[in-house]
């Protein structure tokens, strides 16, 4: 039986799109494992749940105390699959290839500058029938953003950015934060067409 390493380590579990993505994406060709990467992985929780289904993981987050402690989680459990990296976003220099991406909760503290050039990054380093996943706060007329992220998507902008792309799951619908604030969230999962 595969041991809760999330609970092991007081983490919570990993966040519920990218368990919804799994089910969906195969581990690759002929089943073998993909590279996948974690942008903004805080201590873990996703990469984690990653490297137990047997993704190569790489995890990046530029808190370096998150990620000293999911490399210590690694290596007390001997994780083979994962690769921990302090690494701006905002620098949009990703350069290796991935079949997944995964970004929860994590655009809307970049620089706004910035945000479309870590998009474009994300869709060129990922692998042609490779996915990318994307949860993201909105602030739109109908839903003013009431938190005071650096960054959010408008209506329809996070789709836009993928035309060309298989939008595999797409909603903008609106969701309360665990402070009870209401905001919409763009969640999307898109394979890029090979
Ligand atoms: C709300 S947490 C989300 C963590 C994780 N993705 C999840 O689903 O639980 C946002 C994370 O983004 C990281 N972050 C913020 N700005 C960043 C940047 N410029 N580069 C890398 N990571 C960043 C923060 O350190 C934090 O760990």
């Amino acid at each position: 039986m595969t041991v809760d390493l999330n609970s092991r380590y007081g983490l919570n579990p990993a966040h519920s799109e990218v368990v919804e993505a799994c089910k969906i994406i195969e581990l690759g060709k002929a089943n073998e494992p993909c590279n996948a990467l974690d942008m903004g992985c805080s201590n873990g929780r996703n990469a984690l749940y990653l490297s137990q289904l047997g993704f190569n993981v790489t995890a990046v987050d530029n808190n370096p105390s998150a990620i000293h402690m999911l490399q210590q989680i690694i290596s007390e459990e001997n994780i083979d699959n994962i690769q921990a990296q302090v690494y701006d976003i905002n620098n949009a220099s990703l350069t290796k290839d991935f079949g997944f991406i995964a970004c929860t909760v994590t655009l809307m503290f970049l620089d706004p500058s910035r945000v479309n050039a870590v998009i474009a990054n994300m869709q060129e380093r990922t692998l042609p029938g490779g996915y990318n996943l994307i949860v993201c706060a909105m602030s739109t007329a109908a839903h003013p953003c009431p938190m005071p992220f650096r960054f959010t998507f408008k209506e329809g902008q996070l789709a836009e950015a993928y035309q060309g792309w298989e939008l595999v799951k797409y909603n903008e619908d609106l969701g309360t934060m665990h402070n009870g604030a209401q905001l919409q969230f763009a969640t999307m999962l898109a394979r890029k067409t090979e």
